[in-house]
C-alpha cells in the first residue's frame, strides 16, 4: 500500500492535497470539514493587515467557462483577500491547529509592500502555532491596483526584497505564492529564492474577462452593469501551470526549489502530473469549490493506486521523474518518425479526420477508397502532426505509431535513423553541419 504522507519543508501531511487559500480556507468551519473530509492541508485564505477589513463585492464575484455538458472548464474570480477581522482568523488558526496538529496548516499573507507591515503581522501569524506563511504575491484583481498581489509579484525585486523581511521576521518556513501574469515564470521564482524564500507555490489566477453579456454590454458577471477583469482558474489553466512548475524545476537556478503545485488539479492524475514534473504538494482551489470537499477521496485513492500498480512506495520515489524529459525544441529527435493510423473497426466514418487534415495539415486522409467513403491515412503525406488523433469522436481509433522498419515514403529517408536534433541540422545555419553547407 502506497505511502501518501509528505513533509515538505518541515511541514507534514498525511496526503499531498492541500486546499488553496480561498473560500474552501476562509474560516473555521470550513477547515475542519475538510480536514475531516481527509484533505493533508490548507493554506488558509489570504489574511491582510489590522485594521477594518477589505470589502468585497455583494453581486456576483465568480464567472465561469463551460464545455457543452455544462461541465465547469474554467473559473473566475474577483474576490478579494479575507474580508473578516485579522484577529478572528489568528484566533481560528490557533484553533484548528490544536484540533488537528497532523495536517499542514500555512496561513497566506497579504499585506502593504513595507518593512513594517510585514514586521508587524509575521509574529501574531507565528504565535497561532501555524506551520508555515505563503506570500500571496498572485492576486490579479483588486489588491493589486493598491500596490499588492501580482503588482509584488511581477516585479522580481520586490519578491526578493519581501521575502527576505520574511526569513528575517519570522522562523517559519516561506513559501512565495507566485503570479503567472508574467512573461518569464523563472525570473519571479530566482527572486524568490535570493530572497531566501524556502519554496514557491504557483499558479495564482490568470487575469481574464470570461465573456461580456451582449444585451448589457459589460464584462459578465457584472455589478450593476460594469464589470472588471478577474483571476482565471480551473481545469483550463492546468497546462499553463504544469508548464511553469516545469520551468522552475529545470532552471539551473532554482533546480530542486521545493514546489507547491496549483492550477486546475481535479483529479488524482492531475496531481500525479505536478508531482512528475518536481511538485512535493499539490493545492486545489476550483475542484473543492466546484465538487465539495470529498472530491479529496478520488484524489487520494486513486492516486494511492496508481502508485501501488507503478511499484512507488512513497511519493518521492516518482517526484521529478518526468522533468529530464522537458527539454527545449532544438533538442528534439527530428529523425523520429511517427505515422498515423486508423483503426477500421473503431471508425464510425464521421469524416472529421479528413476534412480537418485536408483543410488544416497535409491532406494526408482519404474521404473514399474504391469509389467507397472510407478513411485511410497516406503515408506519403502524413507528418505525424496528430491533429486527426485529437479531433477524432472515438478514443484510441487514431494512435501515431512510431515507425522503425523500412523508408518514409514521404521523404524517401529510411525509419531508422541516428537521434539529431536541430543543433546538428543541416538547414541551421549555426549548426556545424549548416555553416559547411554555406
Ligand atoms: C474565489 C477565489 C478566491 C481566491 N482567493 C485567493 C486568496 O485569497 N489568496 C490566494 O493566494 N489565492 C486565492 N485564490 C487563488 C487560488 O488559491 C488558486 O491559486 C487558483 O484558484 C488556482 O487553483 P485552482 O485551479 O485549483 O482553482 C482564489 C481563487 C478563487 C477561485
Ligand atoms: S475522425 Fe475518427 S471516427 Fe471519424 S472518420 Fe476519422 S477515424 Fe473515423
Ligand atoms: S497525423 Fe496529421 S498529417 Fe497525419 S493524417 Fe493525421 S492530421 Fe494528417
Amino acid at each position: 500500500m502506497a505511502d501518501l504522507r509528505t513533509d515538505f519543508l518541515g511541514i507534514r501531511s498525511p496526503n499531498p492535497f492541500w486546499l488553496a487559500s480561498a473560500p474552501p480556507t476562509d474560516r473555521k468551519t470550513n477547515v475542519l470539514r475538510a480536514f475531516k473530509a481527509g484533505w493533508g492541508g490548507v493554506v488558509w485564505k489570504t489574511l491582510g493587515e489590522e485594521g477594518p477589513p477589505v470589502v468585497n463585492v455583494s453581486g456576483p464575484r465568480y464567472g465561469a467557462i463551460h464545455g457543452p455538458d455544462r461541465r465547469l472548464m474554467g473559473f473566475n474570480n474577483i474576490e478579494l483577500i479575507t474580508d473578516r477581522p485579522l484577529e478572528l482568523n489568528l484566533q481560528e488558526i490557533a484553533e484548528v491547529k490544536k484540533l488537528y496538529p497532523d495536517r499542514a496548516l500555512v496561513a497566506s499573507i497579504m499585506v502593504p509592500c513595507d518593512e513594517d507591515s510585514w514586521k508587524r503581522i509575521l509574529p501574531r501569524v507565528e504565535a497561532t502555532g501555524c506551520d508555515g506563511v505563503e506570500l500571496n504575491f498572485g492576486c490579479p484583481h483588486g489588491m493589486s491596483e493598491r500596490g499588492m498581489g501580482s503588482a509584488v509579484g511581477q516585479v522580481p525585486e520586490y519578491i526578493e526584497m519581501v521575502a527576505r523581511w520574511c526569513k528575517a521576521f519570522t522562523r517559519l518556513p516561506v513559501i512565495v505564492k507566485l503570479t503567472p501574469n508574467i512573461t518569464d515564470i523563472r525570473h519571479p521564482a530566482r527572486a524568490a529564492k535570493r530572497g531566501g524564500a524556502d519554496a514557491v507555490s504557483l499558479i495564482n489566477t490568470i487575469n481574464s474577462i470570461v465573456s461580456v453579456d451582449l444585451d448589457r454590454m459589460a464584462p459578465a458577471p457584472h455589478v450593476d452593469g460594469r464589470g472588471t477583469h478577474g483571476g482565471y482558474c480551473g481545469p483550463a489553466v492546468k497546462p499553463i501551470a504544469l508548464s511553469m512548475t516545469s520551468e522552475i524545476a529545470r532552471d539551473p537556478e532554482t533546480r530542486g526549489m521545493p514546489i507547491s503545485a496549483i492550477g486546475g488539479i481535479t483529479t488524482w492524475r492531475d496531481a500525479a502530473e505536478f508531482i512528475a514534473l518536481g511538485a512535493g504538494t499539490v493545492q486545489v482551489c476550483t475542484a473543492a469549490m466546484t465538487y465539495g470537499f470529498k472530491v479529496v477521496d478520488e484524489m487520494v485513492t486513486g492516486l494511492s493506486t496508481f502508485m501501488d500498480a507503478k511499484g512507488y512506495r512513497t511519493i518521492e520515489d516518482f517526484r521529478g521523474l518526468a522533468v529530464p524529459n522537458v527539454t527545449d525544441w532544438q533538442y528534439l529527435n527530428l529523425n523520429y518518425v511517427a505515422k498515423a493510423r486508423i483503426d477500421q473497426d473503431l471508425c464510425i466514418s464521421c469524416g472529421r479526420c479528413h476534412i480537418a487534415c485536408e483543410d488544416t495539415s497535409h491532406q494526408a486522409i482519404t474521404a473514399t477508397v474504391d469509389g467507397r467513403r472510407r478513411f485511410v491515412v497516406k503515408d506519403d503525406e502524413c507528418v505525424g502532426c496528430n491533429l486527426c488523433v485529437e479531433i477524432c469522436p472515438v478514443e484510441n481509433c487514431i494512435t501515431l505509431e512510431h515507425r522503425t522498419v523500412g523508408t518514409d515514403p514521404r521523404t524517401g529517408q529510411p525509419y531508422a535513423q541516428p537521434y539529431a536534433n536541430w543543433t546538428q541540422h543541416p538547414n541551421n545555419p549555426a549548426s556545424s553541419a549548416g555553416r559547411a553547407a554555406e
